[in-house]
C-alpha cells in the first residue's frame, strides 16, 4: 500500500487532499499547521524549520511521497525538502504553474505575501500574457477562523481583486491553497465572469494504484469551525487528531 504524506499551514491543503482522495487510492497522512498559521507572512528560515518538522513527524508513517499543498512552502521550501530527505516531494506549484500554461488571456496571481513576493508564478507562466499579483493577506487569517463569508471577507476581497475588476483579467489563479475554500465569495465579489483557476486541479502525479484508502488528518489545533470546514471538504471517513508539533 502506497502512503502519501500531504501538508500545509492549516486547512488550506484539505483542498488538495480531497481531489486527491477522488483520483488516487492510498493511505493519506495529512498535517495542517492552524496552531502556527499563517506562514505568508513568515520569512524563509523559520518556514523551513516548521517544514522539517512536519516532515519529521510525517515520515514515522513511512511516507512514500509527499504532496507540498502549500504554495508558500512549494515556493521557499520545497528544494530543501527534496534535498534533505531524498523522497519525492511534489509542489502544489507545479500544478499552478501547468495550469499557467493552458489558457489564453492576462492573470491575476492571488496568494500569500511570501508566494507574491517570491515572483515565482509570474517569472514561470507562459510569457505572452500579462501577469497581475496580487497577496491576499488578511485572507488565510479568516478562513482558518471559519469566516468564510461575510462582511469583513467581502471587504478584504473587494480590495485584493479590484485591479481585476478595473482589468477584467480572464484567469484568476488562486495560489494558496485555502483559497478555493473560499471560492463562492471570490465569485461574489468579482463584477465579471472569470475563469478561476484551482491548481489541485492540474496536479500530475506518477503514483502507484491502490485497491483501498485511508485518510489520516493531523492538524496542530482543532476548534468547531476547524471542524465543520474538514467535513465540508472531506467527504469520505476519517480519523482526525490534534498533534502540537
Ligand atoms: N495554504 C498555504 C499556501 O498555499 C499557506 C497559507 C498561509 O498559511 O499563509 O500558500
Amino acid at each position: 500500500m502506497t502512503n502519501i504524506g500531504v501538508f500545509d499551514s492549516g486547512l488550506g491543503g484539505l483542498t488538495v487532499l480531497q481531489k486527491l482522495i477522488k483520483t488516487n487510492k492510498a493511505n493519506y497522512y495529512y498535517f495542517g499547521d492552524s496552531l502556527r498559521a499563517p506562514y505568508g507572512n513568515r520569512d524563509k528560515d523559520e518556514l523551513i524549520k516548521f517544514a522539517e518538522e512536519i516532515v519529521d513527524f510525517l515520515q514515522d508513517f513511512d511516507i512514500d511521497y509527499y504532496i507540498i499543498a502549500c504554495n508558500t512552502l512549494s515556493v521557499l521550501a520545497s528544494k530543501h525538502l527534496s534535498e534533505k530527505y531524498k523522497k519525492k516531494f511534489y509542489p502544489i506549484t507545479d500544478a499552478g504553474i501547468e495550469a499557467g500554461k493552458s489558457f489564453d488571456g492576462d492573470y491575476l496571481v492571488l496568494g500569500t505575501k511570501a508566494t507574491i513576493n517570491s515572483h515565482y508564478y509570474k517569472n514561470n507562466i507562459r510569457n505572452n500574457s500579462k501577469v497581475y499579483e496580487v497577496a491576499g493577506i488578511k485572507l488565510v487569517d479568516y478562513i482558518e477562523d471559519g469566516m468564510i463569508h461575510g462582511y469583513e471577507l467581502d471587504k478584504a476581497l473587494g480590495e485584493y481583486l479590484e485591479i481585476a475588476n478595473k482589468q477584467k483579467i480572464e484567469n484568476i489563479i488562486l495560489a494558496c491553497t485555502h483559497y478555493p475554500i473560499i471560492t463562492d465569495a471570490i465569485k461574489k465579489n468579482l463584477t465579471y465572469k472569470a475563469n478561476i483557476i484551482d491548481p489541485a486541479d492540474y496536479l500530475k502525479l506518477d503514483l502507484p494504484e491502490n485497491e483501498d484508502s485511508s485518510v489520516n488528518i493531523f492538524m496542530s489545533k482543532i476548534d468547531p469551525s476547524t471542524e465543520k470546514i474538514i467535513k465540508n471538504l472531506i467527504d469520505c471517513d476519517y480519523n482526525l487528531e490534534e498533534k502540537e508539533l
